[in-house]
């Protein structure tokens, strides 16, 4: 994977510079332009398969609850958006390393699709239990917009978080979905199975 990523990024480099030198002496380039293309597009594939094994390290120490409060102080910070933490489990919880970072990961790109599209004053992220199930809900007072029109796109590129989001609900043995409604804000929702709250 690490190979592949390297020499295709290497590949680009070189690619982008003999076209830079063609570019002087004007020869017809497009059959090159689009063979780069290709290669970029391969590449963020890859790359977006690559992000979805990589594991966050504050996981391990802090565990997933105390691990999304501290992302949500930082991101609060970072971005200078009025985010609040709501966590009515008053417990511990591990759903093992492979489904907490999925969770975590959820959590991450939910928030930077907050900061980057919903010009929201103010974004609530809560944890809840509810019949088994842990339930993550990340809700902002935003722009909104149409989810079925994004999920219907023909060009895939346009909603490779919203898909990431996805496969790691599923890939965590549960489901993601996505309310929103343009000039009220989205909220997006992941629920999966959690057998320490039907305790
Ligand atoms: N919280 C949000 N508020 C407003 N629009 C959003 C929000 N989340 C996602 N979107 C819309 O959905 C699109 C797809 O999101 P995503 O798949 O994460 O791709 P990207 O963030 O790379 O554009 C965004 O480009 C944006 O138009
Ligand atoms: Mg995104």
């Amino acid at each position: 994977m690490h190979d592949t990523l390297g020499q295709n990024l290497a590949a680009l480099g070189i690619g982008l510079n003999r076209l830079k030198e063609d570019l002087k002496t004007n020869v017809s380039l497009m059959d090159r332009i689009a063979d780069l293309e290709q290669l970029t597009s391969d590449t963020a594939q890859r790359v977006h398969y690559l992000a979805l094994e990589l594991r966050p390290a504050s996981l391990d120490d802090a565990g997933l609850l105390p691990s999304i409060a501290a992302y949500v102080e930082h991101f609060a910070a970072r971005y200078g958006i009025d985010a609040d933490y709501q966590n009515s489990i008053h417990k511990n919880i591990s759903l093992g390393p492979l489904i907490d970072a999925n969770l975590y990961r959820i959590v991450q790109e939910a928030l930077t699709n907050v900061a980057k599209h919903s010009k929201c004053s103010h974004v609530d992220v809560v944890v809840e239990g509810y019949r088994g199930q842990l339930i993550l809900l990340v809700e902002d007072n935003g722009c909104g917009f149409d989810v079925d029109e994004i999920l219907n796109s023909s060009n895939q590129e346009i909603r490779l978080g919203i898909e990431g989001m996805r496969e790691r609900a599923v890939l965590a043995g549960g489901e993601l979905s996505i309310e929103s409604e343009v000039g009220k804000g989205t909220t997006v929702i992941a629920k999966v199975r959690c057998e320490q709250l039907t305790q």
